[in-house]
């Protein structure tokens, strides 16, 4: 399948990873860009611009395609040194970003006198135009039902994406909720180029995440996901747990006088205790509604491999069908 968005990055199917907090490493990122999609490994998980450096020489001994690495830039007072992060992309031979979060304005000059083509992921028609407008390649479009940051317009898919289409004239690509071939067929019927998937990568055999993280994804409906920090307007999209839904709780009785000292500790330093030593129950961890869809544990490539084969015979069959008849 060829796209505008498989021409700009140079990859066989137009699927991407996001960068996921303590899951994108160089493993994962490697399954998934020798399976013919964008693998990316997340940037800030790794701590610090040196540990950077060596994970992308890591995966780059797993892979010879091209892989992408993820900036996440932080709301508020949390400021790691970005600058140097970005020496290790380049110095790396990485030439695709993924940015996220706050605007990567200020970083556009260095990405692109480098020769990077960045994709930055934002929740609304209105962050993607300013994306386009600063000099971005292409748009991740993060609808309300993602996993992690849905921003503050709960504005789902299935309007957001057409409405990006309607102004958009950089490539994008349709996240949150996409699980399978029918995903993508829907994705490019309402004018996106591609699909970017977090959660459905995390329950993969190569995911280096503990299996009762990949689990509770199996086991989950598209009903036990919560959003919390909206008092904050940092809303994030969880995984229902005991100590989610005392954050929810904590949040219902003091509204927007929460503050994130009221929830620190469910929320700060969990990654590593859920998706490293699988304690299930730590505190707030990313997942999308998506989870009612994965119901397997499957390699990265049967993955990709059956999202494109179910694509294409959504296309010739499914479709082509319903013309014909
Ligand atoms: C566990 C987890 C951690 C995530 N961490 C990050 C992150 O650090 N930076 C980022 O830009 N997006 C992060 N995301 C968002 C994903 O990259 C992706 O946009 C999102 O998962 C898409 O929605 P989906 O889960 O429905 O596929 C995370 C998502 C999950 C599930």
């Amino acid at each position: 399948m060829k796209t505008r968005i498989t021409e700009l990055f140079g990859i066989r199917h137009p699927i991407i990873q996001g960068g996921m907090h303590y899951v994108g490493f160089a493993e994962l990122a490697a399954a998934v860009s020798n399976a013919g999609g964008l693998g990316i490994i997340t940037g800030l998980t790794q701590g610090t611009p040196e540990k950077l450096a060596k994970e992308i020489a890591r995966c780059k001994e797993m892979t010879d395609q091209p892989i992408g690495v993820n900036l996440t830039f932080l709301p508020g007072f949390a400021n790691p040194p970005y600058p140097e992060y970005i020496d290790a992309i380049l110095q790396g031979g990485v030439r695709i970003v993924e940015t996220a979060g706050r605007s990567p304005e200020a970083y556009m000059p260095a990405l692109k006198a480098g020769g990077v083509k960045v994709i930055h992921k934002c929740t609304s028609v209105r962050h993607s135009l300013k994306a386009q407008k600063i000099g971005c390649d292409a748009v991740s479009v993060d609808g309300f039902e993602c996993g992690g940051h849905p921003g503050e317009d709960d504005v789902p898919n299935f309007i957001l994406l057409p409405r990006a289409a309607e102004e958009l004239s950089i490539p994008f690509v349709a996240s949150g909720g996409m699980a399978d071939g029918r995903s993508l067929v829907a994705a490019l019927a309402l004018g996106a180029d591609g699909i970017n998937m977090g959660t459905r990568f995390i329950a993969t055999r190569e995911a280096p995440v503990h299996e009762n993280v990949k689990q509770a994804i199996v086991r989950a409906t598209e009903l036990d996901t919560r959003l919390i920090m909206r008092p904050l307007r940092n809303t994030e999209r969880v995984l229902a747990n005991p100590a989610v839904e005392k954050i929810v709780e904590i949040e219902r009785t003091k509204g927007t006088a929460t503050t994130i000292e009221d929830i620190r500790e469910l929320v700060a330093g969990v990654y590593p205790r859920v998706m490293q030593q699988g304690d299930m129950d730590a505190g707030a961890w990313s997942c999308g509604m998506v989870a009612g869809l994965i119901h397997d544990v499957p390699t990265v490539k049967d993955l990709i491999d059956a999202i494109m084969s179910q694509a294409e015979g959504l296309i010739r069959q499914r479709l082509e069908g319903m013309l014909a008849g």
